[in-house]
């Protein structure tokens, strides 16, 4: 019976249903929505969120003609999960299926109401996604920077606010009817490789930073105040949904012909678990994310959407996923389609328990956003609370906090306001606008935008006459017909500052990068102009991946040079500020800027981290790279100058075994010393125990500053294949002028000191390790030993 129905449906469902039956763990599975919203008109679009308060409102049951009484979905009394399955159970086939795309369509004769799956929130609310929607009584939203700017603050409570911001500016819209409650953002995939055209959307190429940044950014998203530590997770209340995606070893989007919906990423266990898993791992044991999203391309000839291991053992059994899977626009698609996936057209194989345990996980997860019940703490919120002052400022605090100082030569930097009259504002960014907000911002195509841009030009015009020239007709600088007007007005101007780099044009979704140059004739515009300059050169680079700058770092008349990433719609006024010394920079890059002739080593599509002797590819990350840069990961400089002192630390650990606690063996090189108890599983150790160490840290200059303290380990030396080192904690802290502040670690054994093996095992080994404090200003050993 249930078999027959299937098959009738099953032409055009076929696909939906073929996903859930692989992966068992599948819950909503969209179609092209966007296809959607050219084809049939935005007005079309169901917002999300109908005009009523509450599901269960009983006054609306009334209003539909319904016994409210005959719905236990609706009682209060019972649990989310028996309330989600009743209200499942209330489904006929027909419906069930229905509600499996992004756009649920609801099923009218049980009160339950269309809904709209599809909203972002990356860095701010989007009009990418259908479920948020912006007209003339709602036009706009904060934008705030781009999260690979965010994360090179390294200021884990930053990045939770942002959080916070953004999910007030969503319930507000929801209030409005302009959003939906769940969002598929953030993007939480490693920056491998610095070609890859999303690193934008990144937190950068440590797995440790993404898997901080995510739980960060989720709980920020996520978390109603005062119930953070609920016991029963399946009915923590949530504000609004966030989603970590994509789901897994996904960095390769179109490169020299390979696309990412046929990729096939070929990786090991020890990859997949240290890097490429390891922030999904984060993101949902310590951000307790509600949903994850599984990406288009294979790993290891499996399609990511249809793996059970990966799906349904790693992320909902292993690491305890309460939430929803879903899969990447049209993934069931390409699968059937690209990856000519199993050949399958075979519907009665679907298991209608398998639905109804999908469309529960759903359920719970509006539940818990009080879809059904109502949240009243944030009723009242409202047009006000979006873009309000607040909110700009974050935006503006948070470029500020992430813009990075990569030279400044005999301190330049800041330029003292008033010395320098008129300002030369050259370069393609000199007038950025929406290159600043980079993307899941604000397409163009449809309605919205942010609060407001301040500009490059906008922000250096408070501190002198500006005068502009582009220099370039975009990023793309195809010709150097317009140099000589940008070298005429650095010429005659008292200082000169050149705004370039690159923008969606050379790095974006679906476009990876082939080289790490500046494009076109802007490294000439650069070297003419600083070479004309009459006053102090400054460069501002634009840009998600390094670029390889050499020539500018090198140039005497580049005095100083800032990395902005992109800054978001306050960047102009941040990048400014800097420069005229209102604000003291303290970013770090979070990723490695590798010089050019990198990327004519190894393929984008090699997915290893570590060297590949077999083929002469150099290792990735500074984790396995240890070859030339143009500036290292981690890098940053300020206007001060700070100085570590270690007071105390922990040097040695020592484990007692019980029997059940079996060594393991360790590959170690030739002619170094192994330990009798080369390393214990981590799943076999309580880990609880934890090493400490405080640092000192100085401001020896003459400004107030911020400084970020990085601690990395490094393995016993001798250990085969492992990595060089290894961040494992950071902290940001504001140093006044002339005194010091101790910044205590407390870094939990099995996290900081452990490795992953060849197999994909994470180990905690004995021996000595070593503690690495900056930029090795402080380096202490640790002995662990096992008795
Ligand atoms: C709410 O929506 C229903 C169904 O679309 C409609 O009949 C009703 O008039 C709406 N009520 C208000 C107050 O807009
Ligand atoms: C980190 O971010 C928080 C929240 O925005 C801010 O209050 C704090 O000053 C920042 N810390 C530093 C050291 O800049
Ligand atoms: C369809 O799937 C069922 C159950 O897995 C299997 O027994 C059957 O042989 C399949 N039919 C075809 C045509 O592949
Ligand atoms: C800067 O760009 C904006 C559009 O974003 C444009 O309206 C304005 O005229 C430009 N400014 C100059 C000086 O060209
Ligand atoms: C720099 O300027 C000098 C004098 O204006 C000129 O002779 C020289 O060619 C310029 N060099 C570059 C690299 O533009
Ligand atoms: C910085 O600290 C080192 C020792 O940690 C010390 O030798 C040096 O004098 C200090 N420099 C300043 C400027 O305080
Ligand atoms: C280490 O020594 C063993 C035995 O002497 C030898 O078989 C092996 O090839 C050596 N390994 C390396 C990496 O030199």
């Amino acid at each position: 019976m249930h078999a027959k129905q299937l098959q009738a449906m099953a032409r055009t469902l076929l696909t939906f249903l073929l996903c859930i039956y692989l992966t068992l763990a599948f819950c909503v599975i969209y179609t092209d929505a966007r296809k959607r919203v050219t084809k049939i008109g935005r007005d079309t679009v169901t917002p999300g969120r109908s005009n009523f308060t509450y599901i269960c409102d009983p006054a609306r049951y009334a209003q539909l003609g319904l016994d409210i009484k005959s719905f236990p979905f609706c009682d209060k009394k019972l649990s989310y999960q028996v309330r989600a399955r009743d209200l499942v159970s209330q489904m006929t086939l027909y419906e069930k299926v229905r509600q499996l795309g992004n756009r649920a369509y609801g099923a009218p004769r049980i009160g339950l109401p269309e809904y709209e799956w599809w909203s972002e929130a990356l860095h701010g609310l989007s009009n990418v996604g259908p479920g948020t929607f912006f007209d003339d009584s709602v036009a706009h939203a904060t934008s705030f920077p781009t999260p690979i700017l965010t994360t090179a603050s390294f200021n884990e409570s930053l990045w939770n606010t942002i959080g916070k911001a953004v999910s007030t500016e969503a319930r507000a819209l929801y209030n409005l009817g302009h959003a939906g409650l769940t969002f598929w953002s953030p993007t939480i995939n490693v920056a491998r490789d610095p070609r890859w055209g999303r690193i934008i959307e990144t937190p950068g190429e440590d797995p440790f930073v993404v898997g901080t940044y995510a739980a960060n950014y989720v709980r920020g998203l996520q978390d109603v105040e005062g119930t953070e530590h609920f016991k029963d997770l399946n009915s923590r209340p949530l504000k609004v949904s966030a989603c970590c995606k994509h789901f897994t070893a996904y960095d390769v989007d179109n490169w020299k012909g390979v696309e990412r919906y046929s990729f096939d990423a070929k990786v090991t266990e020890q990859d997949l678990a240290e890097t490429f898993n390891r922030p999904f791992q984060m993101c949902v044991e310590n951000g307790d994310v509600s949903s994850v999203m599984c990406s288009y391309n294979r790993v290891n000839g499996i399609p990511a959407c249809a793996d059970p291991k990966l799906l349904k053992q790693t992320v909902r059994e292993d690491w305890n996923l309460h939430g929803y899977i879903v899969a990447d626009c049209d993934s069931i698609e390409v699968m059937i389609k690209n990856h000519k996936w199993l050949n399958v057209d075979n519907e009665t194989a679907v298991r209608e328990a398998l639905v109804d345990r999908s469309l529960q996980y759903l359920y719970v997860v509006l539940m818990r956003l009080g879809i059904f019940d109502g949240h009243s703490q944030y009723n009242s919120l409202g047009i006000n609370d979006v873009c309000s002052n607040e909110h700009i400022e974050l935006a503006a605090e948070a470029a500020r906090e992430g813009i990075v100082l990569l030279k400044n030569d005999n301190g330049i930097l800041p330029l003292a306001t008033g010395k320098y009259p008129s300002l030369a504002v050259v370069g393609p960014h000199a007038n950025a606008s929406t290159a600043m907000i980079g993307n899941y911002a604000f397409d163009p195509w449809n309605k919205g935008t942010p609060c407001r841009y301040i500009t490059p030009l906008n922000g250096f015009s408070s501190y002198g006459r500006v005068n502009y020239a582009a220099g370039c007709s975009n990023v793309k600088c195809p010709d150097g017909s317009l140099i000589g007007p940008a070298v005429q007005v650095a010429t005659t101007s008292d200082a000169t500052i050149i705004v370039a780099g690159i923008d969606l044009s050379i790095e974006a979704e679906s476009r990876d990068r082939l080289d790490l140059f500046l494009p076109g004739k802007q490294t000439d515009l650069i070297n003419q102009v600083a070479n004309a300059s009459k006053g102090p050169v400054v460069l501002v680079i634009m840009s998600a991946g390094g670029v390889d700058i050499s020539f500018a770092k090198n140039n005497p008349k580049i005095h100083a040079i800032l990395w902005s990433g992109y800054p978001g719609e306050e960047g102009g006024q941040a990048i400014a500020d800097i420069i005229f010394g209102k604000y003291n920079p303290g970013g770090r890059l979070p990723v490695t800027w590798y010089q050019a002739d990198y990327v004519d080593k190894l393929p984008l599509t090699s997915m290893q981290l570590r060297p590949d002797d077999s083929n002469g590819y150099p290792g990735r990350t500074y984790k396995f790279f240890d070859g030339p840069t143009v500036f290292p990961f981690g890098y940053g400089l300020s206007y001060t100058k700070f100085n570590y002192t270690l007071k105390a630390a922990t040097n040695r650990l020592q484990i007692k075994l019980t029997k059940f606690q079996h060594c393991r063996d360790l590959p170690y090189k030739n002619g170094t010393f192994k330990p009798s108890c080369p390393a214990i599983a981590i799943d076999d150790l309580r880990c609880n125990k934890k090493f400490k160490l405080a640092v000192e840290v100085k401001n020896v200059g003459n400004r107030d500053g911020d400084e970020v303290v990085l601690v990395y380990s490094q393995p016993p030396v001798g250990i085969v294949g492992t990595h060089i080192k290894n961040l494992i904690a950071f902290q940001k802290v504001f140093v006044a002028a002339g005194t010091s502040k101790t910044i205590q670690f407390a870094i939990n054994t099995c996290q900081g000191l452990g490795i992953v093996d060849s197999y994909g095992n994470a180990l905690l080994p004995s021996g000595a390790h070593t503690i690495i404090v900056g930029d090795g200003a402080i380096v202490f050993p640790i002995q662990l030993t096992y008795r």
